[in-house]
């Protein structure tokens, strides 16, 4: 891939999201229809409409080209270049007005992260990110904290729809890591929870049960930020594993340290 082919898979990426956060916008100000997709996973029209919206987007100029969405499900063609959409990550925010909610979208090259969107409604914040070519916040570069201390950081994390015993282990680890540091947030925007620590405004975040949509853009903006992404256990991050740990690097294995008591 050229860098060429490369930055028309960022401006593609970007225009399909601008599209979507000026949708998702507009759509916060009517009512909305919720449904449920569990207890407390919620899903709106709107959710439906914003896939739609960067599907056209992206169908329109790369027709061959495979995707994995939330909301509708994948398309399939065989290609070796694969977009990772979330269409609003933060539904629960969303409904709730709460502005911590993003569209998420990354381009996979055989599995590799190669382009990575993530476009902050509320706020107007565009993260993006291309391989070996840095991370940007609205065009300026961004880069990961230099805190190398768990007590002189500030950590996120988040927890999934199913209270279950990994569920239950995080609120010990929140506790935990609460304790030994600054403190830890939990705004329920996976996306934006990388893309903080992308920017040092924090130097860690991790979270169990996590899906391909919430992780791949956000793991890949963190990388080209300069800091470090792995599982929980320390071995190498990857896409389908659903838990995740990224920092700024140098609070990396202090954190794996505790995540791995
Ligand atoms: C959720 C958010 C939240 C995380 C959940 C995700 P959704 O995504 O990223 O921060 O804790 O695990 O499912 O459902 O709002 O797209
Ligand atoms: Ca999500
Ligand atoms: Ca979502």
């Amino acid at each position: 891939m050229t860098k060429t082919e490369q930055e028309e898979l960022l401006n593609i990426a970007l225009e399909a999201a601008d599209k979507a956060a000026s949708f998702i916008s507009e759509q916060a100000k009517m009512t909305l229809k919720v449904d449920f997709k569990g207890t407390t996973n919620l899903v709106t029209n709107a959710d439906v409409s914003s896939e739609q919206i960067i599907m056209e987007t992206i169908c329109a100029r790369f027709p061959d080209h495979q995707i994995l969405t939330e909301e509708a499900g994948s398309i399939e063609t065989g290609s070796d270049y694969l977009w990772v959409i979330d269409p609003i990550d933060g539904t629960t925010n969303f409904v709730h007005g709460y502005p911590f909610f993003a569209v998420s979208i990354a381009v996979c090259e055989r599995e590799k992260p190669i382009v990575g969107v993530i476009n902050h409604v509320h706020f107007g914040d565009v993260y993006s990110a291309t391989a070996g070519g840095g991370a940007f916040c609205n065009g300026e570069p961004i880069a990961v904290s230099t805190t190398d201390s768990l007590k002189r950081g500030l950590l996120a994390t988040g927890f999934s729809y199913e209270h279950d015993e990994i569920w239950s282990r995080n609120m010990d680890l929140f506790k935990n890591f609460t304790n030994l540091t600054q403190g830890v947030r939990r705004a329920g925007a996976a996306s934006l929870d990388f893309c903080h620590v992308a920017r040092g405004w924090l130097d860690g975040f991790w979270e169990y049960e996590l899906n391909p949509w919430d992780m791949a853009a956000g793991a890949f903006i963190v990388q080209e930020a300069g800091g470090s992404v792995t599982k929980t256990d320390g071995s190498d991050f990857a896409l389908f594993d659903r838990e995740v740990l990224a920092s700024n690097g140098h609070i990396h294995n202090a954190m794996l340290d505790q995540l791995k008591r």
